[in-house]
């Protein structure tokens, strides 16, 4: 059976290019309406234009779906709210919020200027937490909610010149591990993507073929399923690319119990060290008192 949106509202942040653009119009595609969010601008966020949002938007109407432009900055506290208000005064719910705008100010730490490290953090990091936090009440009171965040493999592994970047990317996956936990009563899912795709962010950056190959449509078909009804998986981090798509956990390794009752020393970590670093018998990692934390406690 197909998976649909009728009657389901989605607002997608950076929609006017890139994979926002494909993420809005496949979701509409399926029966959302979409609330295109993009203030234009370069990919270091300067500058600024209605038309990146407005083409969409026509884009989405010429192939019979529905769908409004809004032109705020999500780094703005009012602006951010505006695209949820944009979601409600059109079409008076609000169902999906695909989390996707973001820039660029790659630069080495030694040579990073600090205000390009916060901008980066805030339209990544705090435009994430705005929008969200003004969907947030929404999503609550009417018990339903698919929240999708754009994390990347320059913050879950990081990359030479995006300290800011990868930051931002990273921290908003404990913003996810938390929020997770505050929707589960309410059906709010809220899941990840760390995609790959050609655009102007990977423009030079991924090699000639891997840039070909891979359109932003390659990733909507993942955040379309997380924001689906389907969706039964929270806190999640999906990596889609090309047509590949695989899930990544924060792992644990099983480790070594080496102090009871008294501190190791420095000299048994030393020694355990392959031990406690193997991460062939690794497991997904749950914040529980399991037995090998019980077991270091004497507990058993
Ligand atoms: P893009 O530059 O084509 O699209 C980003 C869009 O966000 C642009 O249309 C831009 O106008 C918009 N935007 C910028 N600042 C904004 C703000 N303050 N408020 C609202 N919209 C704003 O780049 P791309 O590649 O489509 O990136 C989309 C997301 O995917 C970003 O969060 C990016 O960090 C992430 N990502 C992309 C990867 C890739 O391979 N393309 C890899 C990993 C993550």
């Amino acid at each position: 059976m197909s998976i649909r949106f009728d009657d389901r509202v989605a607002l997608v942040t950076g929609a006017g290019a890139g994979l926002g653009r494909a993420h809005a119009k496949l979701l509409a595609s399926r029966g959302a309406k979409v609330v295109v969010n993009d203030p234009g601008g370069s990919l270091d966020g300067k500058g600024g234009s209605n038309s990146a949002a407005d083409a969409v938007v026509e884009e989405i109407k010429g192939a019979g779906g529905v769908a409004v432009a809004n032109y705020a900055s999500v780094a703005d506290r009012e602006g951010a709210a505006s695209i949820v208000q944009t979601a409600l005064d059109s079409f008076g719910r609000l169902d999906i919020v695909v989390n996707n705008a973001g820039i660029l100010r790659d630069k080495s730490f030694a040579k990073m200027e600090l205000d390009d490290f916060e901008l980066v953090m805030k339209v990544h990091l705090l435009g994430t937490v705005y929008v969200t936090k003004a969907a947030w009440p929404h999503l609550l009171e009417q018990k339903y909610g698919r929240i999708v965040f754009t994390t990347s493999g320059s913050g879950l592994v990081g990359s030479f010149g995006q300290s800011n970047y990868g930051a931002a990317k990273t921290a908003m996956l404990g913003l996810m591990n938390c929020l997770k936990y505050e929707g589960e009563r309410s059906n709010i899912k809220i899941n990840m993507i760390s995609p790959v795709a050609a655009t102007r962010m990977t423009d030079g950056i991924i090699d000639v073929k891997t840039f070909e190959l891979s359109k932003p449509e390659h990733v909507s078909p993942a955040v379309a399923w997380l924001s689906s009804d389907d969706c039964d998986l929270t806190g999640e981090i999906v990596v889609a690319a090309a047509g590949y798509f695989a899930a990544v956990k924060v792992m644990r390794t099983e480790g070594a119990v080496l102090g009871v009752g008294a501190p190791a020393t420095i000299e048994a970590f030393a020694a355990a060290k392959d031990k406690i670093f193997n991460f062939e018998t690794a497991k997904p990692y749950f914040r529980t008192l399991d037995d090998k934390v019980k077991q270091a406690l004497g507990i058993i």
